[in-house]
């Protein structure tokens, strides 16, 4: 075992913040050899629990969980801030020619590197990430974490139709290929797969049905999508199925929503798309960054709370302009206030966090598993420096509670508040 000494952040069973500002964790490895947390609170109480345990001392600093993004494309590393018109010409224009790149698998295992250092760099442990439609992108991928130890999602883009040559898959063989790559990484080490149609308007009624019954045979994958982003993506939507009842509804026809659904953005909805989505306990990715990037709108928080729909906070790297949490939880906060399209709200700053966090977690069915520092929680966490920065320091010196500590360190902070990013390894038996 282990202990580690500085201030501590956790969350409740509520969500609410518990901070110890002279805190103690202690880490241990499971019957697996997997790093845990053991025991975590104020110092004095938890140090007089472990006697004689070896401590590391970090005065000055912050323990917090790392930070889970929900949503993001590691093939996108490369086109973070491609300007466009919106979202359907920033497709054609920038993904698809970068996406098709990822049939070369080693393209793809250097893209999957860079993409991990970022994240690591910027304190986000987890995230459920698009691949391409080429298999051997999510082999390079999970690849690559699973030597890193990393608790990672991802899966093989399903796209049958509209999309060009060099991204377009065949509905069958995509399938086949889906259930493969299932059968070989889901639950290996900590990697998850998601069942990944790129969004409804570039997949065939075939490709869907497909894509649900495997959602179905493997009920503990995860299934993630896109949805009502964009005025004109909503449009197109709507044509290609007339008969749903709205875009979202679409998905629920072909069986896939469900716990474990995630669906990036979800801004164009009504009260009735929101009911479903509690309903069939599917969680909402909100990825702000990027829809203030691409003019897409703004997530209505307001509605979300009202309804009960469960969600979290994601970058959307690279539709969204940046890896770093502190960056996607202020364009939150932007995209809560902003009140002439939809009710504006003040989020407190311990609440955006939770929703990159343990929140983010929960919405995944990672409860108790990632994003918090109770006992039991795997151990990913993060060394913050409050005094990375001369403006950080001043500020969060300054600090009179720990909510105006937490809005100075969103707002001021960037990857040098990250001063270490520890990951819960597995011991060699
Ligand atoms: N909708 C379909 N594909 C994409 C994508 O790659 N990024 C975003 N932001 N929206 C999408
Ligand atoms: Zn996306």
């Amino acid at each position: 075992m282990q202990a580690y000494r500085a201030s501590l952040l956790r969350f409740d069973e509520a969500g609410q913040p518990v901070f110890d500002e002279d805190g103690l964790l202690v880490v241990g490895a499971d019957a697996a050899g997997r790093q845990r947390v053991v025991d975590a609170g104020a110092h004095g109480a938890v140090a007089a629990r472990h006697p004689g345990l070896a401590v590391t001392h970090w005065p000055g600093r912050i323990i917090a969980p790392g930070f889970v993004d929900m949503h993001i494309h590691f093939p996108q590393t490369d086109i973070i801030g491609a300007p466009s018109e919106g979202l359907l010409p920033w497709l054609e224009n920038y993904t698809f020619p970068a996406e098709s790149r990822f049939a070369e698998p080693g393209h793809a295992a250097e893209v999957a590197e860079v993409f991990l250092d970022e994240l690591m760099r910027n304190g986000v442990t987890t995230a459920l990430t698009f691949a391409t439609s080429h298999p051997q992108s999510v082999q390079a991928f999970f690849e690559t974490a699973q030597r890193r130890g990393l608790r990672m999602i991802t899966g093989k883009v399903l796209q049958d139709r509209h999309s060009p040559d060099g991204v377009r898959d065949q509905t069958e063989q995509s399938l086949i290929d889906t259930e493969a790559l299932i059968r070989r990484w889901h639950n290996v080490d900590r990697l998850g797969y998601a069942i990944t149609p790129r969004f409804a308007p570039t997949s065939t009624d075939a490709q869907l049905r497909g894509a649900g019954e495997l959602a179905a045979k493997y009920p503990d994958t995860w299934i993630h999508s896109h949805v009502a982003e964009n005025k004109d993506e909503v449009k197109w939507a709507r044509e290609l199925f007339p008969a749903a009842r709205s875009y979202l509804d679409v998905y629920t026809g072909f069986g896939l929503m469900r716990e474990r659904a995630v669906y990036a953005h979800c801004i164009h909805f009504d009260d009735a798309d929101r009911r479903l989505m509690r309903e069939t306990g599917t969680a909402a990715a909100v990825s702000p960054t990027s829809n203030l990037f691409l003019g897409s709108g703004f997530f209505d928080f307001e509605g979300a709370n009202r309804i009960g729909c469960a969600y979290g906070l994601a970058s959307d790297v690279g539709g969204g302009t940046s890896f770093s949490p502190f960056s996607t939880m202020l364009a939150a906060y932007y995209v809560g206030r902003e009140g002439q399209t939809k009710p504006g709200l003040s989020i407190a700053p311990s609440q955006l966090w939770w929703r990159h966090t343990g929140g983010a977690a929960r919405a995944l069915g990672l409860d108790g598993v990632i994003g918090n520092l109770q006992p039991g929680c795997e151990a990913d966490f993060l060394v913050l420096n409050p005094e990375a920065t001369p403006l950080l320091a001043r500020k969060t010196a300054r600090a009179n509670s720990l909510e105006e500590l937490l809005f100075s360190m969103i707002v001021l902070g960037d990857d040098r508040l990250v001063e270490r990013t520890v990951i819960s390894q597995a011991q060699a038996a």
